[in-house]
């Protein structure tokens, strides 16, 4: 057993001989709005070697469920993101989201992506940017829709401001706005307050948490933060490099809705410890 095993973590080690992937013992198809399935990502970069990016990664993510998973810089998060959201596609192995391919998913704007360059258009105010996937969708605007998620990102008052007159946090929450205006089934987010001070970044966290709970959206946030993760994730997947494989699983025990002050609570350090000291190199002694 872990460290970390001993503090809250749900999953059983796989008697597979997969010496270090864990999996969750409720991993009954039904309950897994996302599931990745031995999935081998190999990347060759001009006629140069091939360069394995992920190594076998197996997760299952269920239906209103958020989920974040942490890694080194250069672990193949981003590229588990990619994925799922069908920007790249596995050398091998499998990815289903509800019983559908992820293309299908994104061809069907049942995905909601956000990055860390919130890549929105400059000449366009909050609300054309939110609004703009009914457009690309070709879809009339749901103008109700705008409004309701402009006041859930707490951004009222701020429908004609453009980018940039408005703080870094504030673009960052306009790009999830964006991401979640067609009510999709999955939102992936891709260290979306990685370029944020850190203050910043804990309002953030609070108003996403906010979001979340009032709309349950399927979400994996993709993160380097160990704080992030356990203030706002049900399940945190570690990643280990390279090649990335998934190293361990944890359930997080903080009830909902969480206050800032479970950061300050022992019980959090004692997670952050020994999740930080999963991520160093060598990880945690198993
Ligand atoms: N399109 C690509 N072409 C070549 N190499 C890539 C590509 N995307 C990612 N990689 C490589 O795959 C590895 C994992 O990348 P990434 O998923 O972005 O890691 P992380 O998000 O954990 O920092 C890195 O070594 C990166 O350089
Ligand atoms: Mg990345």
């Amino acid at each position: 057993m872990s460290h970390i095993s001993t503090i809250g973590i749900s999953a059983k080690r796989q008697a597979s001989g997969q010496a270090d992937v864990l999996t969750l013992a409720d991993t009954s198809p039904e309950a897994a709005a996302i599931e990745i399935d031995h999935c081998i990502k190999k990347f060759r970069l001009g006629s140069g070697p091939e360069m394995t990016a992920l190594a076998d990664v197996s997760l299952k993510i269920r239906s209103g469920e958020f989920v974040a998973i942490i890694g080194p810089s250069g672990c193949g998060k981003s590229t588990v993101l990619r994925l799922i959201a069908s920007l790249e596609q596995p050398t091998s192995g499998h990815v289903s989201i509800k019983g559908n391919s992820p293309s299908e998913l994104a061809d069907q704007h049942r995905l909601g992506v956000a990055f860390q360059d919130h890549a929105l258009l400059p000449w366009l105010t909050t609300e054309q940017n939110i609004a703009l996937p009914y457009r690309l969708a070709g879809k009339k605007t749901d103008h109700d829709r705008v409004k309701d998620l402009i006041r859930l990102i707490g951004l009222a008052g701020f429908e004609k401001a453009r980018p940039k007159q408005m703080s870094g946090g504030m673009r960052q929450r306009v790009s999830i706005a964006r991401a979640l205006v067609l009510k999709p089934e999955v939102l992936l987010l891709d260290e979306p307050f990685g370029a944020l001070d850190a203050v910043t970044r804990r309002q953030m966290n609070i108003e996403l948490q906010r979001t979340w709970t009032e709309l349950r959206t399927t979400t994996l946030l993709v993160t380097h933060s160990v704080d992030e993760a356990l203030f706002l994730a049900d399940r945190i997947f570690v990643m280990t490099g390279r090649p990335g494989r998934v190293l361990q699983e944890v359930s997080v025990p903080f009830a909902r809705p969480r206050t800032p002050e479970i950061m300050r609570s022992e019980e959090f350090h004692r997670l952050v410890d020994s999740l930080t000291l999963a991520l160093e190199p060598h990880g945690a002694p198993q």
